[in-house]
C-alpha cells in the first residue's frame, strides 16, 4: 500500500491511498473523517458489484450507511440527476459533519463531488474511484462538473476530496475498453513530464494496460505521484494544471464529432488519439522529432488504442477546428494546445495558428 499526500496552498491536504483489497479497509478510515455516518453514492452496476464489501466495512468500524444509486453512464452528469442526490441527502438529513462517499468511475465521481461542493455550501466527501481513469485521473485534483447541451464539465466546482481510495482488486471487473482508456490517461503521466516511466509503460509495465494488477499499481502510483504534484502547485489550473489536458483538445473534438455516446469512443480511447495528434502537430512544427512521434505512436497502438483519425471515423476538418474552438480551454479567441518538444517534456502553447492547424487536420486525414 502507498499513500500520497496531495496538498497545495490553497486546500487542505489529503490521501490518496493505492494498493491492494482496500475497499475492505475502508471503513476505519472513512470512520476517522466521519465520525459515525456516511452516505455512499454509486451507479447501479458498480453499487451491486462493490457497495456490499465497503458497506461491511463501514458497519464493521461502527459507521451507519446508506446508499443512494444513481443511473451508470455520462448522462447521470446533469442538472437533473444532481437535484436528484442533493434531494436524497436532504432527504437523509445528512448534516455538514457528516461525508459523503463517491464509489464509481469518473460519472459518479464528478457528479458526487459536485453534491458535495454544494451541500449546504459544501461537505466532506471522500472518493473511491473504481475505473483506472477514475484513478488515476478525475478522483484527484478536486474538479467536479455535470455537462450540459452546450457542452461536457461546463458547470462544475473545485472541491478536493478528503480521502481518496483507489484499490487495485476493483479493477479486475473492468470491461477491457475501460482499462485501455484509463491506460490512455496513465501514458499521457508519462508523456507529460516522465520519459523513464513512459519507457516502462512501453515495456516491463505494459502487461498493465491487459490488467496485470502489479503493474497496475505501479502505475496508479507513479500516475496519482505526477497528478498530485501538478495540482498542488496549480489547483485551479492557472498554469501548469493545462499540461493535464494533454490530447485533450484534440480528443474532445473527436469525442464531440462523434456523440459522447460510450459505444462510440471512450474518453480515454479519444485522448490516446489526441495525443498522437499533439505529438504529431508538435512534429509539424518542428518542434519534437519525427522520432519521438513515431515512438508515441507506436507505443500508444501496442496498447491497442487508435493512432489514426481514420480509424475513429470520417471527420470534417472545419467540424474539427469549430469543436477546438470551442472547446473551453481555448482563450480569447487563440488556440490553445498542449504540444511537446520530446516524450516527457510537454508544455502549454497559447498561441496555435488556426489556419496552419485546420491544414494538419486535412493532412491527419480529414476532409477539407
Ligand atoms: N483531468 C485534468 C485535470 O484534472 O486537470
Amino acid at each position: 500500500m502507498t499513500v500520497i499526500s496531495v496538498s497545495g496552498g490553497a486546500f487542505a491536504a489529503y490521501d490518496v491511498v493505492v494498493g491492494r483489497d482496500l475497499l475492505a479497509q475502508a471503513g476505519q478510515r472513512i470512520d476517522a473523517l466521519a465520525r459515525g455516518r456516511t452516505v455512499i453514492v454509486s451507479d447501479e452496476t458498480v453499487a451491486r458489484l462493490h457497495a456490499p464489501t465497503l458497506v461491511a466495512s463501514l458497519t464493521a468500524a461502527g459507521v451507519t450507511t446508506q446508499v443512494v444509486t444513481i443511473p451508470p453512464g455520462e448522462a447521470s452528469k446533469s442538472f437533473s440527476e444532481l437535484e436528484r442526490v442533493l434531494d436524497r441527502l436532504l432527504e437523509i438529513g445528512l448534516d455538514r459533519k457528516d461525508v459523503v462517499v463517491a464509489l464509481g468511475g469518473g460519472v459518479v465521481g464528478d457528479l458526487v463531488g459536485l453534491a458535495a461542493a454544494l451541500y449546504m455550501r459544501g461537505i466532506d466527501f471522500v472518493q473511491i474511484p473504481t475505473t483506472l481513469l477514475a484513478q488515476v485521473d478525475s478522483s484527484v485534483g478536486g474538479k467536479t462538473a455535470i455537462d450540459t447541451r452546450r457542452g461536457k464539465n461546463l458547470i462544475g466546482a473545485f472541491h478536493q476530496p478528503r480521502l481518496v481510495l483507489a484499490d487495485i482488486d476493483v479493477l479486475a471487473t473492468l470491461p477491457p475498453v475501460q482499462l485501455r482508456s484509463g491506460w490512455a490517461e496513465v501514458l499521457k503521466h508519462g508523456l507529460i513530464c516522465d520519459a523513464p516511466f513512459f519507457g516502462w509503460l512501453a515495456g516491463e509495465g505494459a502487461a498493465g494496460a491487459t490488467g496485470d494488477p502489479a503493474a497496475l499499481e505501479r502505475a496508479v502510483i507513479r500516475s496519482v505521484e505526477i497528478k498530485s504534484a501538478i495540482v498542488g502547485e496549480d489547483e485551479k489550473e492557472a498554469g501548469r494544471r493545462a499540461l493535464l489536458n494533454l490530447g485533450h483538445t484534440f480528443g474532445h473534438a473527436v469525442e464531440a464529432e462523434l456523440g459522447f455516446e460510450e459505444a462510440a469512443l471512450a474518453h480515454g480511447e479519444a485522448v490516446a488519439l489526441g495525443c498522437v495528434l499533439a505529438f504529431r502537430y508538435s512534429q509539424h512544427l518542428g518542434l519534437c522529432a519525427a522520432a519521438e512521434a513515431d515512438r508515441v505512436e507506436a507505443v500508444i497502438a501496442a496498447a491497442g488504442l487508435l493512432t489514426r483519425l481514420e480509424q475513429a471515423g470520417t471527420f470534417s476538418a472545419d467540424a474539427l477546428m469549430a469543436r477546438m474552438a470551442g472547446d473551453k480551454k481555448a482563450e480569447g479567441g487563440r488556440l490553445t494546445l498542449i504540444l511537446a518538444h520530446a516524450i516527457g517534456r510537454a508544455f502549454v502553447e497559447k498561441s496555435v495558428d488556426a489556419a496552419d492547424l485546420r491544414a494538419f487536420l486535412v493532412d491527419q486525414g480529414a476532409a477539407g
